[in-house]
């Protein structure tokens, strides 16, 4: 029993000097550094490989014991990184929301590439491979892209308090922007097409070109003849004037009508917001309460842009009767004291 206590400790003090002796001197290599050697892109929903290969094949390749295959997502604020996978021999394990979804390529002995399945639009990020064998590290990079991801959010047409075909393409940009949203891309017009945008206005999209949607085929919108679809102008001169698709994504905050005794003209229902330690909303927040929060109100109110609204999701007597639709009642008189007002109180 003392013999054995003996030559434990010994060899504790053994290793403790030989890895005293392995720190106090310069590393016979260089400290690893991440080098980027991707960047790679895939469709949401598909598989990927994200390459790693063990560089220095002179030492113990990969399928050697006592080679550590680590890979890590990583981000800005590297104490925030996430574990994907751990791969020490036959020992593998997978982490979080990568369990079961992730597995290492193995086509050869150097080949430490990681195959991520049924990609989502969380996995888009930095992926660090670090295969550490002791003696020389490899530590690569890959950038990870998700393409199509299809980001929640709601496109809708606007025309601004001067009336409709009234804006030129930059002018078209500046009021999506203004109404918390971007002009919309032709992705999102069709997604909201099938969808069942239908809406016979021409309107800017972001590639420059001018279009519209149709679901239900009719004489003065493109013909009742054509089928329905996405009614298109083409590219137009920017100068020429339309109405815009913007597109709006969930609310990073809280959309609400104010709850007050007074009809309120435009300027009080600004103040009224303000009072209320919060804004008066934007176009693209009625938009995007309405179509993803399922927000439904039936008293108009006044917004940013002078226009006066109100979200019904549950159509009713009186109330948008026949279809689910954020209704336009005007650009009234802004000294016109006839409405309420909706505000928007942005998370912290
Ligand atoms: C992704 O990989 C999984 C597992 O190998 C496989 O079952 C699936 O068919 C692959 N999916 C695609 C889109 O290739």
């Amino acid at each position: 029993m003392t013999n054995l206590l003996c030559i434990t400790i010994i060899s504790l003090t053994l290793a403790a000097s030989a890895y005293s002796q392995v720190t106090s001197f310069p590393s016979p290599t260089p400290p690893p550094i991440a080098v980027l050697t991707a960047m790679i892109s895939v469709d949401l929903g598909d598989n990927v490989t994200l390459p790693c290969r063990l560089l220095h094949k002179d030492t113990m390749h990969f399928g050697s014991v006592g080679i550590r295959v680590k890979w890590t997502k990583v981000a800005d604020d590297e104490a925030l990184n996430e574990d994907v996978l751990l791969s020490m021999g036959f020992h593998k394990k997978a982490y979080g929301s990568f369990e079961d979804r992730v597995f290492l390529q193995e086509l050869d002995n150097e080949d430490a590439s990681l195959i991520i399945t049924d990609v989502s639009m969380f996995d888009m990020g930095r992926y660090r491979c670090e295969v550490i064998n002791g003696m020389t590290d490899t530590i690569q990079e890959v950038i990870l892209e998700v393409q199509g991801g299809h980001v929640d959010g709601v496109v809708f047409p606007y025309h601004p308090p001067t009336g409709r075909y009234n804006m030129k393409f930059d002018e078209a940009l500046q009021a999506c922007a203004d109404q918390g949203a971007v002009v919309a891309t032709y992705d999102q017009l069709f997604e909201a097409w099938k969808d069942g945008l239908d809406w016979c206005n021409a309107g800017w999209l972001s590639d420059g070109t001018v279009r519209y949607p149709i679901k239900n085929p009719r004489e003065p919108c493109g013909g009742a003849n054509n089928g329905p679809g996405l009614r298109s102008y083409g590219h137009q001169d920017r100068e020429k004037q339309f109405d815009a698709f913007c597109f709006a994504t969930a609310l990073k905050g809280r959309f609400y009508w104010l709850v007050q005794p007074e009809r309120l003209s435009f300027d009080e229902a600004v103040q009224a917001c303000l009072d209320d330690d919060a804004e008066i909303a934007k176009v693209g927040h009625i938009y995007s309460a309405w179509k993803l929060e399922g927000y439904d109100r039936c008293d108009a109110g006044w917004l940013a842009d002078g226009s006066v609204r109100y979200p019904i999701s549950r159509p009713r007597k009186n109330c948008s009767p026949t279809e689910a639709a954020v209704r336009l009642v005007g650009f009234p008189d802004k000294m016109q004291k006839s409405y309420g007002v909706y505000c928007f109180k942005a998370e912290n």
